[in-house]
Parts: C-alpha cells; structure tokens; sequence
C-alpha cells in the first residue's frame, strides 16, 4: 500500500483510532479553517486601528500610533498552550479558553495615547469586550506595565457572522523596550532569572515609566495649546 492511501492509526483514550487519510486531509481543512476566522478577525481589528491612525493623521496632523504588529498563533504554539491549560481539543472549548490566538500590539508613544485608543476601539458599537486587564495602571509585580484588551469583532463568512477573539496589547515604546528585553531574558534563564537581574529589570521599569511620565509632559508642553490634538485634549 503506498503511503498516499494507507490510513493512519493514533492511539486515544478510547482505544485505537483509524483514520483514512480523506479523514485527516478534513480535519487538516477544519483546523486551517478555523485559524483562517482569526486571521480574518485580525484582519477587522487592523482595519480599525488603520483607520483611527489615518484620521488623526489628518485631521489632527498627528500620529498616536508608533508601530503595531500582529500575528496569528502558530498551530504548535496553540496545541503547546492547549496542552499547558488542560484544555478540551474541541473547537468550541479552544474558542472559548484560548483568547490569544489572534493578537495585535499597538505601540504608542505616550501613555494617554494607549488609553484613547482602547477607547476608541473598544466604544466602537460593533466591538464587544470581553475582558480587560490594566497593567499600566497596575503593573505586574516584575514591572510589565501595558494595557491589554480581549475584543470580541464580528467577521461575515460565506455561512454567516462568527464573532472573533482578538487581544488587543497597547502600549508605549518605552514599555515596549522592556517588554522585549525581558521576554528575551525569561527565555534564556528558562524562568529561572536570577535574582539580581530580576531587580535590575524591575529598576529599568521604573525608569522607563519615569522617561514615559517626562516625555508626555514635554509632549504637553509643547502642543498644550493645540487644539484638537490627541494629547491637548
Ligand atoms: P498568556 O501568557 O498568553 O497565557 O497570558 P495570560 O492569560 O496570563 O494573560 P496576560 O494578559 O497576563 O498576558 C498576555 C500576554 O501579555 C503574554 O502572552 C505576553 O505577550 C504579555 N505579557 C504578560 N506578562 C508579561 C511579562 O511579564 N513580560 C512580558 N515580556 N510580556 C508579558
Ligand atoms: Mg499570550
């Protein structure tokens, strides 16, 4: 038999499984569909976000926006979480425990810039929040500071509307900075940094916030009498 027609044998709790392969070809078909809604419902979020951007631009001469960037979690990386979680593989439990399967970072320069815009995405009447965890005003104990946002965003398939999860990170450059050096850090040490490099970067947090407060309040002092400007309001 060549490989092409020969089914495929998995061990589940149940037993031995059989597949042929046009069965695991559907299921390959329903897993790339399934992540495809998230691409899409990313693809809605963009938009917005684009569109705030572009607006201000315009209208206002001024960029809030600094970089954003987004990605769909890979299918390792989702069967790795799944695993971590102890969640069901069913598409309606992963829908429902995984929110980060489509995420979005949009990096601002100042802080009030963060806060408008979670709030003019998340007011948006076509927008549902799912949840919200605010960092910046509490910050992790370690110093991660960025102000998180799961939005539920309606995507209108060929076989109807499917109303997708997508986390929402906003936060300033200098958070940013941080973030990514940590992340680099707990990767290298495994989650087990030391002690001292712990306090070191939780020092570094709080200048960045500190560079983040002066810069903002230099930014106000520079365009306070602008009106109409994101930050003179
Ligand atoms: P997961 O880590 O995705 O399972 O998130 P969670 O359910 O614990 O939610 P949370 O909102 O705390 O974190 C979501 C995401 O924020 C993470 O995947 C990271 O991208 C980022 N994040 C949260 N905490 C930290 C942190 O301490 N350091 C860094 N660098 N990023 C963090
Ligand atoms: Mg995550």
């Amino acid at each position: 038999m060549d490989a092409k027609t020969q089914n495929l044998a998995v061990v589940t709790d149940e037993g031995l499984a059989t597949f042929t392969p046009e069965e695991l070809r559907a299921m390959r078909d329903e897993f790339q569909r399934f992540l495809l809604e998230y691409q899409f419902g990313l693809r809605e979020v963009e938009t917005k976000i684009g569109i705030l951007r572009d607006e201000f631009q315009l209208m206002h001469d001024y960029n809030p926006i600094e970089h954003v960037s987004s990605r769909v979690k890979t299918a390792d990386s989702l069967i790795d979480k799944l695993v971590r979680r102890g969640v069901d593989p069913t598409f309606d439990s992963i829908r429902e425990h995984i929110t980060d399967i489509a995420g979005m970072r949009v990096t601002t320069s100042f802080v009030k810039d963060a806060y408008r815009l979670f709030d003019l995405l998340t007011q948006q009447d076509d927008i549902a929040v799912r949840i919200v965890k605010d960092y910046i005003a509490e910050p992790k104990p370690n110093g991660y500071k960025s102000l998180h946002v799961i939005v539920e965003v309606p995507v209108f398939l060929s076989t109807g509307r499917v109303d997708v999860a997508v986390e929402v990170q906003f936060r300033t450059i200098a958070m940013d900075f941080w973030a990514s050096l940590e992340h680099k850090i707990y990767y290298k040490y495994d989650g087990a940094v030391p002690e001292g490099l712990l306090s070191e970067l939780k020092d570094a947090a709080d200048s960045a916030a500190a560079l983040d407060a002066r810069m903002e309040r230099l930014h106000g002092e520079l365009h306070g009498a602008r009106r109409g400007g994101l930050m003179a309001v």
